[in-house]
């Protein structure tokens, strides 16, 4: 028999997602994204981001049909992102999914937004070794994850203790004049920049810090201390080197990031690590992580930009892995979970 056909819907944040898969295999990834009506916010509006996925949701829908040539008839399962995200925003998502279910006959199953972050690398690299070792970064999270089965264990290790990495690049492009989200924008400024020129703290770093805090991360601090260099620099009438800034702000991020996930795959004797998330599109991250994980004999996978950041593919591989797991569907009261844990 064919491998299942599922369909995933994806509304945590900004990004109205349907993505259909067959088995491991991706058909279509439709993404209408609300990005350019927070712009002028400086960032996520819930309010705004629900009304566009309303707006969105069916001729997303109907798209992502057309373009994988299936009828929703055809489709064996629903996936949906049910939490952690914006609350208003995730209800749009589960209630269409559940319309679907129940006009079609078919099994819903609500699955957690970062293990969906995790299991989209499947349709680009193939199954996940078992278990992976997955650092999420995104404007919403910073996790490092330990995946024994994406479909139903995944630990929590250590997460951001403040903003996340993605807000921490947003925040510090706005303060260098760089529009919003920024992190493309620091991403491309830093190429031009020295990441040695200014030595900006590393969060959680200090002997005592990782006592307590060995895999959790802090952008908080940094970002207060590359403001307040700016800030500085310009009191005293020189110009601001922004490329300077950037590579630099940059350089402490990904030092800290590819630091604590190498040493996390190190002592738990885990020997993949998956970056997933709109930061790990970061062009510094991925060769960092590249040569640390070169050096400690660690595989390293990292999905496309396009699946790294929120889609509606990653929701369906992971329904798709949980059909194949045989794991039990939600029931069709599934609520949605704003602060759902892994
Ligand atoms: O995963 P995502 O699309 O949405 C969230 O769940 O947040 O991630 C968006 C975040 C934004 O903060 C954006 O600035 C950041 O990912 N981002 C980047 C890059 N591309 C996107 N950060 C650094 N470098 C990039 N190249
Ligand atoms: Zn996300």
């Amino acid at each position: 028999a064919d491998a299942p056909l599922v369909l995933g819907i994806e509304t945590s944040c900004d990004e109205t997602g349907v993505g259909i898969v067959r088995g491991e295999t991706l058909l279509v990834d439709a993404v209408a994204s609300s990005v350019e009506q927070h712009a002028r916010f400086g960032g996520v509006v819930p309010e705004v981001a629900s009304r566009a996925h309303l707006e969105a949701m069916a001729p997303t829908i109907e798209r992502a049909c057309r373009e994988a040539g299936v009828r929703l008839d055809d489709v064996d399962a629903l996936a949906v992102t049910s939490g952690p995200g914006l609350m208003g925003a995730l209800l749009v998502g589960v209630a269409a999914a559940k319309g679907l279910a129940i006009a079609l006959g078919k099994p819903l199953y609500g699955v957690n937004h970062l293990a969906a972050h995790v299991a989209v690398d499947q349709l680009e690299h193939g199954p996940l070794p078992e278990p992976t070792m997955a650092l999420l970064v995104s404007g919403g999270h910073s996790s490092l994850l330990l995946v024994p089965d994406v479909t139903g264990d995944v630990r929590p290790l250590g997460a951001t203790i403040d903003d996340a990495a993605g807000e921490a690049f947003d925040k510090v492009a706005r303060l260098l004049g760089l529009p919003f989200p920024g992190g493309p924008h620091i991403d491309r400024v830093a190429r031009d920049g020295d990441p040695a020129a200014i030595g900006f703290p590393r969060g959680l770093s200090r002997p005592k810090d990782l006592e307590r805090y060995r895999y959790d991360f802090s952008f908080s601090g940094l970002k207060t201390a590359v403001a307040r260099w700016v800030e500085q620099r310009a009191a005293s009438g020189e110009p601001v080197p922004v490329a300077d800034v950037a590579a630099s702000f940059q350089e402490a991020v990904v030092d800290v990031l590819t630091r604590k996930a190498v040493a996390a795959c190190r002592s738990e004797g885990v020997d993949t690590l998956l970056v997933g998330g709109g930061v790990a599109a970061n062009s510094r991250l991925r060769a960092m992580a590249a040569e640390r994980c070169a050096a400690a004999g660690i595989t390293l996978r990292v999905p496309r930009p396009g699946l790294c950041t929120d889609n509606g593919a990653m929701v369906a591989a992971l329904g798709s892995s949980m059909v194949r797991r045989g794991r039990a569907p939600s029931a069709l009261d599934l609520p949605a979970d704003s602060s759902m844990p892994v």
